[in-house]
């Protein structure tokens, strides 16, 4: 991808750190009608957009794509939704989104474009004042990270990040169950993003796409979202407890190459593109109050999958395992069996499942996608918290770079920043 970007262009720009003061200022029209940008109308984008053109109160006010052809199915969609005609940008380049910023009108920007740019845009938008609900991951970079939680802190602008299987139905009414305290204390988790995902790393003509350029270009877990935003959740990351450190290692690249010389034949340059991250890239965090989390990511290895992602979760007094939906409750299961999680949905289903079940089942992945939207508008337009912060989109992201860092320091143990400085008052630290 082009991006045009300068990625240090705004690292350290943002000077002394502002009190974080994260409340949501909107500039809501005397209707409480909010106005919004989608910023990148490709796969991702269009499903956000035909969301978003469903959310009451939300009217699409503009459109960006660089390829033309997408930007104007983008502004057909908006108008065929019957809402007036959205304003189309990215006609002059990478940088037009811009322009787009200059609007006084527009509440909110929905960013996805190629995970590359997500920092860089999303601190733009904090910047011209607005609202940004940004596809995953937040950041590629700690300084990016860093720059990203400042933008926040000084504009006062909500940012969440768009992390839809924190929205999965099972993986919600397992936090119910945390929250209620029936697996006491949080020791262990697995997760994982594990996805055959080779098919997308090719455009049409054999280019690499954003996603094959990074599975050539970055060493560690570069989707790390996914898989750990459910967990993190579960184990109050950055309430009651934070990432520490992290060890990561990786296996050998075999699954790409195998998938080009079979696309594009043994002797194409895309079966002799060097691969430099392994196919599966595992990563074990310790949290500061002593929990371990299992995570990794795959997507290249060979293999069919009836989940993309896997999420496990051990505590004092339950366990809970989604590829097998099996969960264990001292104190409700019968015996020392595995029960099945339906047993339970009914009464841990989160409330927001209970009222919207069925719109939301129109939606993409399984009805999480319509959440993700949902709940960004409702604190926008309510002045209420982000419902996934900049602090955890950080803290999520950040194991993107440090995974690699530690993969190429030979596995040695990385500490994670705490991108609150301090903010949540975290019991002493046990076991790191
Ligand atoms: N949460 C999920 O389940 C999920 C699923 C798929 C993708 N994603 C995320 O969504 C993002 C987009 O993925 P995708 O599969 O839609 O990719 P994509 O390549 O299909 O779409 C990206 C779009 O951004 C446009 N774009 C690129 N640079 C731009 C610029 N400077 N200005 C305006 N438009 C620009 C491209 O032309 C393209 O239309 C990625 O970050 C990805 O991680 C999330």
């Amino acid at each position: 991808m082009k991006s045009g970007f300068n990625r240090r262009r705004f690292l350290g720009a943002a000077g002394g750190v502002a009190a974080a003061l994260l409340t949501t200022r909107l500039r809501a029209s005397a209707n409480n009608r909010m106005n919004c940008a989608v910023l990148g109308v490709g796969g991702r984008g269009t499903g956000l957009l035909s969301l978003a053109l469903t959310i009451p109160d939300v009217r699409v006010a503009a459109v960006c794509d660089i390829k033309p052809d997408r930007l104007a199915n983008g502004l057909d969609m908006v108008t065929k939704a019957g809402q007036p005609p959205a304003a189309g940008f990215g006609d002059r380049g990478p940088l037009d989104y811009r322009r787009m910023l200059e609007s006084k009108d527009i509440d909110a920007v929905i960013i996805a474009t190629p995970m590359q740019d997500h920092a860089p845009m999303a601190i733009d938008c904090l910047k011209a004042g607005k609202a940004v609900l940004s596809e995953v991951a937040a950041a590629m970079t700690v300084d990016e990270c860093w720059a990203l939680v400042r933008a926040v802190e000084e504009s006062g602008r909500m940012y969440m990040l768009s992390e839809n299987v924190c929205y999965y139905r099972d993986l919600m009414a397992v936090a119910n169950m945390v929250r209620q305290g029936l697996f006491g204390q949080t020791t262990y988790a697995e997760c994982g993003y594990v996805h055959d995902c080779r098919f997308l790393s090719f455009e049409a003509d054999g280019s690499l796409t954003w996603r094959g350029k990074l599975a050539t270009q970055f060493i560690g877990n570069w989707y790390p979202t996914h898989a750990i935003g459910p967990v993190a959740q579960w184990m109050g990351i950055n309430k009651t407890d934070r990432f520490a450190s992290l060890v990561a290692m990786n296996t050998p690249p075999v699954g790409r190459q195998q998938y080009a010389a079979k696309k594009f034949g043994p002797e194409s340059p895309q079966a002799k593109m060097k691969v430099v991250n392994g196919d599966s890239t595992t990563t074990l965090i310790q949290t500061a109050n002593g929990a371990v989390i299992d995570l990794r990511f795959d997507t290249s290895s060979n293999r069919p999958h009836r989940m993309t992602t896997y999420h496990s979760l051990q505590g004092q007094t339950a366990s809970f395992q989604s590829l097998t939906n099996d969960i264990w409750i001292e104190s409700r299961s019968p015996s020392y069996e595995w029960e099945t999680m339906e047993k339970y949905l009914k009464e841990f289903d989160d409330p927001r499942w209970k009222e919207f079940a069925e719109t939301a089942s129109k939606s993409g992945h399984g009805g999480a996608d319509f959440f993700v939207m949902k709940d960004f508008f409702d604190a926008l337009k309510a002045g209420t918290p982000s419902p996934i912060d900049v602090y955890d989109a950080a803290a999520w992201s950040c194991l993107m770079p440090l995974s690699g860092q530690s993969i190429q320091s030979g596995s040695a143990r990385v500490e994670i920043p705490d991108f609150t400085r301090g903010k949540v008052k975290l019991p002493e630290a046990k076991n790191s």
